[in-house]
């Protein structure tokens, strides 16, 4: 079955959310709590891990149901079956889409053009086991009979931002090793990264879906030169060079052994890829069984999600909610705001996931599209994104509508650390929906002693509006099967969405016009002719470098 193709906005459902959304635009957060005192337990979803809570939205229940309704005209339900039984979705690209396959704890069988997945899945993550146990125990050694102590992961996109993002989220849970990551092609990061590492104990891991990849492939010629200076024997490549990749042919040609390539398939997407063997850094950092408990947690929620009817479907809440905003408030961003440090890195994640996933103008009909798909996403932790932009989410003029996560339990337990963070986290929850108005600002200020005058000039400031959405994660702890767990919910929102705004999430033809455009300019660089084929601030730039580089 090829995905459904259908308009959003000529829905039954669509036309009633817009005169809908006419209806209540004015409507308060407050007031739909204020109207009904069980409005936390209609919205919010307790699962075995995790509390989620949607309450705190601009969403009656006219329009839930209406968002329902939009959901299954867009026939979201055929195409999550169509997803996970490995129909060709990715139709740009012709390939299924199957990132849940790896994570398939059921081990039944997932075909593809007749062939039975799950086998050569499960030799990759025996693979992978093995590897990384013999690294860990020492058994596997350098060139010079050492054991490793520091791995290197060389990749960029879906092949640094996944695996990255994870070894820092369950640093809690680390081994011996230490785990490092370069993806830019500025030669700053490699250098820094090597700068303090010594080559006869360290393991390069090159992370390439396609081994094409400009910056990896630079990053991983300098780090074999830099092995090869010291060890003086291309033997030793062996030793500290193994690849990720679905490219049997170009991994050979580095001169990496068939041996220590873990294999990859073309319809594991780069930004969804965490879960294949690019998951090897993760494996390293925290151990094999540790990934396997991502690996549930994953799966956890795509059994939720294949089963769950809409209403309690929490990706697809998530989405919905999302494009209530997105498409009838006019909302333009989603802030990804964790209350756990840990997961620093986890909007940076998102970013690509979602960015590169549903920034799309064109839908599956070729057509130019006329409504509103992916939004921008950004975040940083909370509390420092308190005492930087939150200003603006609170009091400025755009609305941001806010996903806040926090674990019940920290695992850092320091004095009351832990309940100042969660104080803040339910704090800004409550400020953002509900504000603070004139009344309330004036009875503080004159409690604080000012005169009339200066109340007059000074309450509109202290004004909060309100009326700010934000759904809420708060799980127990963040263990590796909860991350695997909150990211599949992002994952398959993101679908959800996609399948609604009628693009094809899982190509990404959008990065391809720069790298093309810049291998045109890399020979003009080192060429001693001005440039005069570009456009005039192109060239002007490219001749301004020319003139200073020496
Ligand atoms: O930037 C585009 C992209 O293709 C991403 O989708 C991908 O994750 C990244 O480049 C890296 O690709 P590869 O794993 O093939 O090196």
């Amino acid at each position: 079955m090829a995905l459904p193709k259908i308009n959003p906005t000529e829905t039954k459902a669509y036309q009633a959310l817009q005169n809908h959304f006419e209806e209540v635009k004015n409507q308060t957060i407050a007031s739909l709590f204020e109207k009904d005192s069980m409005r936390f337990q209609k919205y919010s979803i307790e699962t075995e891990d995790f509390l989620f809570d949607f309450s705190k939205n601009r969403m009656d229940d006219k329009c839930f149901s209406l968002l329902m309704q939009l959901a299954k005209e867009c026939n979201v339900e055929e195409a999550i079956s169509a997803m996970f039984s490995g129909k060709t979705i990715n139709e740009t690209e012709n390939r299924a889409v199957l990132h849940t396959a790896l994570r398939n704890k059921s081990n039944q069988a997932i075909y593809v053009d007749d062939e039975d997945l799950m086998p050569n899945i499960n030799n990759v993550l025996q693979k992978m086991k093995v590897f990384s146990e013999s690294v860990l125990n020492e058994e596997w050694k350098g060139f010079s009979g050492k054991a490793i102590t520091d791995i290197v992961n060389i990749g960029i996109g879906g092949s640094d931002l996944g695996p990255m993002m994870v070894c820092e989220a369950l640093q809690s849970y680390k081994t011996r090793l230490n785990v490092h990551f370069v993806s830019n092609v500025d030669a700053t990061h490699i250098v820094e990264t090597l700068r303090n590492l010594n080559p006869e104990t360290t393991l390069f891991i090159v992370a390439s879906k396609t081994f094409t990849t400009q910056e990896t492939m630079t990053n991983a010629n300098t780090a074999r030169n830099w092995l090869l200076e010291s060890s003086r024997d291309e033997s030793s490549i062996a030793k500290h060079f193994v690849a990720l990749s679905t490219n049997e042919k170009s991994v050979l040609e580095f001169g990496i052994d068939e041996e220590n390539r873990f294999e990859f398939w073309d319809w594991v997407g780069g930004r969804y890829s965490l879960w294949s063997a690019i998951g090897l850094s993760i494996c390293l950092a925290i151990g094999y069984e540790r990934f396997d408990e991502l690996l549930l947690g994953a799966y956890t929620i795509d059994t939720h999600f294949q089963q769950k009817p809409l209403h309690e479907n929490i990706p697809v809440i998530m989405a919905l909610v999302g494009i209530w905003y997105n498409n009838f408030h006019g909302a333009e961003s989603v802030a990804i705001l964790p209350y756990e440090q840990y997961l620093h890195r986890f909007s940076a994640f998102l970013q690509q996931a979602d960015m590169e996933s549903n920034g799309k103008y064109i839908d599956r009909n070729g057509n130019e599209i006329t409504y509103q798909t992916g939004p921008i996403i950004w975040g940083e932790p909370g509390t420092n994104g308190q005492h930087a932009f939150y200003q603006l989410i609170h009091q400025g003029t755009k609305l941001i509508p806010c996903d806040f996560m926090s674990g019940v339990q920290s695992h850092n337990n320091v004095s009351d650390h832990h309940e100042k963070l969660l104080s803040n986290f339910f704090a800004q929850t409550e400020a953002l929906a509900f504000g603070k108005n004139k009344e309330n600002v004036v009875l503080e200020l004159e409690s604080m002693g000012k005169t009339a005058e200066e109340i007059e000039k000074l309450a509109p400031h202290k004004v909060f509006k309100g009326n700010i959405p934000s759904n809420s994660i708060l799980y127990k702890s963040l263990t590796p099967k909860v991350l695997g767990e909150l990211i599949a919910l992002y994952e398959h929102k993101i679908f959800v969405q996609g399948i609604i705004w009628n693009v094809f999430s899982f190509d990404q033809w959008g990065v391809e016009l720069g790298k093309q455009l810049a291998s045109v300019i890399l020979p003009e660089l080192t060429s001693e002719k001005n440039s005069t084929t570009h456009d005039n601030s192109t060239n002007g730039l490219i001749n301004y470098y020319k003139k200073y580089k020496n």
